[in-house]
């Protein structure tokens, strides 16, 4: 587990995570969260079904693994969090910058995933209260995010659970609440899962998640998959260098990685299962619904829970444990910005707490009325939150990326970092991972980054 209070000083004596379990669950914890029940199954549903599916595989084994695996190594070699982590190889500013671009990916991250945390919250109160026939109803959902005092409340409520517990220091208390939690969630979205599979009409969605058609592969695919794998595993924003630097020499880096993505795809795979099949069964499989979007989850699963005896206590099981998921996520998110202003401006934690707080009610806020009174608001043609969405996972993110393959490369040198995974691990898969490092990735991240460039700006459709 990590402990609090650390600084950039403290070189030795930081503290560590009890043992390998407590490492990978750790992990595993702030990898599953909104990304894997809501953010997944809406991308899937959008982006081609099962030729997503294949493509965020592939990525995941591939890119993803290379990435964690560095980002880990590193954050152990250095004993330190990514601003600070790059510094150690040197002072410029291009070190610099990527220290940053790192750092402030979850500072951006945390607002709008309030926003989405208010909505949970919402629904877990309106099934509380029994409204689970209301709730499935069409136009419910776009109704409520429409109503500015609504979704801004929600939002509030949301994002003073997470800076109430920045300022009390209890994450630690949430976190284990949290490990109880989720092996429920498990049982639950198998239970949810099998439901909505057996619906009439829902298999034709199992088929649309589970097989590839290569006729629903578009660029977009591609470009949305890689988003969706460094947000979900927790990638690509300074997490894992941070996680890093609390492990001892002796934890498995190659196997955790493993056990960690495994995990969390299986997480989001029954996520996938319990929604798309639903779009099906309930809507037709009409392509509008399909593409939804961020609302996707809010529109389907009612309507699974309404077609129930005991609907409104599986809606309420359902939103209490999505809920814990959401807020240990957000409170890690905000803990890692919190971090971030102790150790570089060294702030104390109430005023960094503070800060972090603004940061969250103002773009959220933001976020959260977009959909409403702010809804003239088009950023390069999206909504407010759609926009942040975009910003961090298809911008900012390959480029958070592209520091660290990079620093990899060209400072760290390959042989430095197999030689601290090799400290722990056979490494069996270091052949396929330097030949990534070295040729694979930066080309696929430049590749990528320029096609979501293009697309916001209507050089390309896709
Ligand atoms: N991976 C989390 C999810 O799937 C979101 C997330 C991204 C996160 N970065 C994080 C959570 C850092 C905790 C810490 O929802």
């Amino acid at each position: 587990m990590k402990k609090e209070g650390h600084t950039e000083t403290a070189l030795h004596g930081r503290s560590s995570f009890s043992g390998k379990l407590g490492y990978v669950l750790a992990v595993a914890g702030s990898a599953v969260g909104l990304g894997n029940i809501w953010r997944f199954p809406y991308l899937a549903a959008k982006y081609g079904g099962g030729i997503f599916l294949l493509v965020y595989l592939l990525l995941m084994l591939t890119f993803g693994y290379a990435l964690i695996v560095s980002e880990t190594a590193l954050g152990r070699m250095t004993k330190k969090s990514p601003v600070g982590a790059f510094q150690v190889f040197g002072r410029t500013l291009p070190f610099r910058l990527g220290g940053w671009v790192n750092a402030v990916i979850p500072m951006l991250i945390v607002p709008y995933y309030s926003v989405i945390g208010g909505w949970v919250t919402k629904y877990l109160f309106a099934y509380l209260g029994g409204n689970t026939a209301k709730l499935a109803e069409d136009g419910y959902f776009t109704d409520f995010i429409a109503d500015g005092f609504q979704a801004e409340l929600w939002f509030l409520i949301f994002s003073l659970a997470v800076v109430a517990v920045l300022f009390a220091g209890v994450k630690q208390g949430v976190e284990r609440v949290s490990k109880v939690m989720m092996p429920l969630l498990v049982l639950l979205a198998v239970f949810v899962a099998g439901y909505s599979m057996t619906r009439p009409g829902a298999w034709e969605g199992v088929m649309y998640f589970l097989i590839p058609n290569p006729e629903n592969f578009s660029w977009m695919t591609v470009v949305a998959a890689m988003g969706q794998m460094f947000y979900s595993l927790s990638i690509a924003m300074g997490i894992l260098y941070t996680y890093g630097s609390y492990i001892k020499k002796d934890v498995d880096i190659e196997q955790s990685t493993i056990q960690v993505e495994i995990f969390d795809t299986a997480i989001a795979m029954l996520a996938g299962l319990m929604i798309i099949p639903a779009v099906f069964a309930f809507s037709g499989g009409d392509p509008n619904t399909l593409k939804a979007g961020p609302s996707l989850m809010f529109i389907t699963i009612p309507k699974v829970f309404a077609s129930m005896g005991f609907g409104t206590g599986a809606g309420i099981m359902f939103f209490l444990l999505v809920l814990l998921a959401a807020l240990t996520s957000a409170i890690s998110l905000a803990e890692s910005g919190v971090s971030t202003f102790e150790d570089q401006f060294g702030w104390s934690r109430r005023k960094s707490a503070m800060w972090m707080g603004l940061v969250i009610v103002l773009f959220g806020s933001a976020s959260a009325l977009g959909f409403g009174v702010l809804d003239f608001v088009s950023l390069l043609g999206m909504s407010i939150l759609d926009f942040f969405d975009f910003l961090t996972n298809s911008l900012m993110m390959p480029l958070a990326a592209l520091a660290t393959c990079f620093l990899v490369t060209r400072v760290v040198g390959l042989d430095q970092m197999t030689q601290e995974i090799e400290q722990s691990s056979a490494f069996k898969r270091k052949k396929m991972y330097c030949f990534f490092m070295r040729y694979l990735a930066k080309a696929c991240i430049v590749i990528i980054l320029l096609s979501s460039v293009a697309n916001v700006l209507g050089w390309i459709s896709m």
